[in-house]
C-alpha cells in the first residue's frame, strides 16, 4: 500500500479508537512478533530515545508512528523497566502538537536535573513547500511519569555553516555544565556532529563543531550522534549516511558506528581517535542509544531495523522492534558488547551436549525452538569451516559460521524464510583471527543476536521463517571440530 502524506501525518485526534482496535488486530494476527524484545504495540518503531535510569527504574523511549509500519510523523513511545529485562508498555510520552514539532517529535535524549528527567528531542516543522525547520526541544517527566512540554524552543536556530539536517541532540554532564551533541549536515552536504553547551539545560550556547580525523568526507549526514566517556577514554557514537561499502564493511543502507580517543577536549573541541569501527556486523542495527545506569554500566541499546526498507511485518501494520540492551567495555581500543548479565534471568529449561562433528551436518536432539538463547563454543578444529544452523526447516535455515580458511565470521540469512532487502545482500563477515570460536546466540520469533568471542563482534538480523523451522544443527566441512552447545529456553 502506498500511503499519502496526508496519511502519514494524520494526528491521534484524527483516528477513531475503532481504526486503532482493528490495526492492533492485523498486528495481533503477525506470526512474527517478538516475543521479548521491546515491540510497538502498532505502527513502527525506529531509534530508542531517552534510554536512561530515573527515579529507580530504567526509561527506554522510542520513535513510534502509531498508525502504520511507514515513516509518518514520529511519537515518543514510553517503556520502562526495573532490571532491563522486563519492559512495560507505559505509553504515548511525547506527541507532537505545537508549531515546533507539529511535523514529528524526533529523536533526543535523557537526563537527570533537580529530580527530574529532562527530556531534549528534535521538533521536526515542514513549511508549505515542504521545507523542513528543525527545532531543539525540551520536554521534563515528573517522578510520577507525567510529562510537561515547554512551549518554546531550546535551540530555535541552525548555526550558520549547516543545513536543516539538524538533529538528536544527545545530552551529559561534566562538571557543572550540561553538554549536548547534535547531528549536523554542513552546507556542503557532508556529515559531522556540532557541540552545544548550558548551565541549566534550557539556555544552550554554541560551541562549534566537533573536530575530529575523520574529514570532510566521511557521508552526508551523521544521525544520533551519542559521547560519552568510559574507562577514562572519550567515544563518540553516530549513524553516517553515505558511506560505501568497502569489503564487508558498511553492507547497509546506512551505518552506525564508533571512534575511540582521549577525552574530548571541551575547551577547543577536539577529539583525538582512532579508526572508525561498526557496532555490529549484521544487517539490522541502526541508530543506538547509550546510558550509565546506577551501577555506573554504560549500556547500549538499538533500533531493530534500517529507514527506507521493506519488512515482512509491514503487511501485518506494524515494522521493527529494539534491540537487547548491550554492556560496553573498551578492551584493546574496541568497543567489546554483551549482552547484559540482567539477561540471565530469562533463562529457563536448560539443555547440552558436548560432542565431536567431522565432514557432517548433525540435528541437535532435544534442541529446537523458535525462541531461546543458544551459548556454542568451538574448540579444538581443523575443519575448513564450522558453525550452527538455527530456524531450521524443510527449506529453511540462518547459519552462523565461522571460514577458517578465511578466517571471518559469517551470517547467512539467504534461507532463512520470507526474504528482504536482498538488494543489500543476504550474508554478513567480519575478519576474527581467533583459535577459539564461540557464539552466544539469543533467538527470538523474528531475530537473531550473535555475540561473538565474549562480544568483540555482533551480528544483528531480522529473519521471517516459517513457525515450523524450529531446528537446530551443528556442522563442520573440511576437517573436525569439537562442539559444547547449551541452550536455554526464554522464560
Ligand atoms: C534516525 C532518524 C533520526 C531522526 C528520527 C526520526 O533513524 O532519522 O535522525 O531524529 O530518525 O524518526
Amino acid at each position: 500500500m502506498e500511503w499519502t502524506k496526508e496519511q502519514r501525518y494524520r494526528t491521534m485526534e484524527d483516528v477513531s479508537e475503532d481504526e486503532i482496535q482493528a490495526l492492533a488486530k492485523t498486528v495481533n494476527q503477525c506470526p512474527w512478533r517478538q516475543s521479548f524484545h521491546i515491540q510497538p504495540v502498532t505502527g513502527l518503531l525506529n531509534d530508542p530515545n531517552g534510554f536512561s535510569y530515573f527515579n529507580g527504574e530504567y526509561h527506554l523511549f522510542y520513535q513510534w508512528f502509531p498508525l502504520g509500519p511507514v515513516h509518518g510523523l514520529k511519537h515518543w513511545y514510553h517503556t520502562k523497566s526495573k532490571d532491563l529485562v522486563h519492559w512495560e508498555n507505559v505509553g504515548m510520552a511525547i506527541e507532537p502538537s505545537n508549531e515546533f514539532d507539529r511535523h514529528g517529535a524526533y529523536s533526543g535524549s535523557g537526563i537527570e536535573h533537580d529530580g527530574k528527567l529532562y527530556l531534549m528531542y528534535t521538533g521536526n516543522t515542514r513549511d508549505e513547500y515542504w521545507n523542513r525547520h528543525p527545532y531543539q526541544c525540551l520536554a521534563v517527566m515528573n517522578r510520577d511519569g507525567s510529562i510537561v512540554k515547554m512551549d518554546t524552543p531550546v535551540i530555535a536556530e541552525v548555526p550558520s555553516g549547516y543545513t536543516d539536517h539538524f538533529r538528536d541532540p544527545k545530552v551529559w554532564k561534566n562538571g557543572d555544565l550540561f553538554y549536548s551533541v547534535i547531528g549536523a549536515q554542513r552546507k556542503n552536504e557532508t556529515g559531522s556532529v556540532v557541540l552545544y553547551r548550558s548551565r541549566d539545560l534550557i539556555d544552550w550556547q554554541f560551541a562549534g563543531e566537533v573536530k575530529t580525523g575523520l574529514g570532510e568526507e566521511f557521508g552526508y549526514m551523521w544521525e544520533c550522534p551519542d559521547y560519552f566517556q568510559l574507562n577514562g577514554q572519550g567515544v563518540l557514537l553516530f549513524s553516517p549516511q553515505g558511506l560505501k561499502a568497502e569489503g564487508d564493511h558498511y553492507q547497509n543502507i546506512y551505518q552506525s558506528g564508533y571512534v575511540i580517543g582521549s577525552p574530548i577536549d571541551l575547551e577547543n573541541n577536539e577529539l583525538k581517535h582512532g579508526t572508525f569501527h561498526e557496532l555490529d556486523r549484521g544487517f539490522d542495527f541502526y541508530a543506538p542509544q547509550t546510558t550509565v545506569d546506577h551501577q555506573g554500566r554504560r549500556i547500549l541499546v538499538g533500533w531493530m531495523g534500517l529507514p527506507e526498507i521493506d519488512y515482512p511485518t509491514d503487511s501485518n501494520g506494524w515494522a521493527h522492534c529494539l534491540t537487547l540492551p548491550r554492556e560496553l567495555k573498551i578492551i584493546d581500543g574496541k568497543l567489546i558488547q554483551l549482552p547484559v548479565p540482567d539477561l540471565n534471568l530469562l533463562r529457563g529449561k536448560m539443555v547440552e551436549t558436548s560432542r565431536s562433528v567431522e565432514n557432517e551436518n548433525v540435528r541437535l536432539d532435544h534442541f529446537e525452538g523458535d525462541v531461546y538463547e543458544l551459548l556454542a563454543e568451538f574448540s579444538d578444529s581443523n575443519a575448513r569451516e564450522f558453525g550452527v544452523e538455527l530456524r531450521v526447516g524443510e527449506n529453511e535455515k540462518t547459519v552462523i559460521k565461522y571460514d577458517a580458511v578465511e578466517k571471518k565470521v559469517v551470517f547467512d540469512r539467504t534461507s532463512s524464510g520470507e526474504s528482504f532487502a536482498e538488494e543489500f545482500g543476504t550474508i554478513r563477515k567480519c575478519t576474527l583471527d581467533a583459535e577459539k570460536i564461540s557464539f552466544r546466540i539469543f533467538v527470538d520469533v523474528s531475530s537473531v543476536e550473535v555475540f561473538v568471542n565474549d562480544g568483540v563482534e555482533v551480528f544483528t538480523g531480522r529473519i521471517f521463517p516459517d513457525k515450523n523451522s524450529n531446528g537446530i544443527s551443528v556442522f563442520a566441512r573440511g576437517g573436525h571440530t569439537n562442539v559444547k552447545a547449551v541452550k536455554w529456553d526464554i522464560n
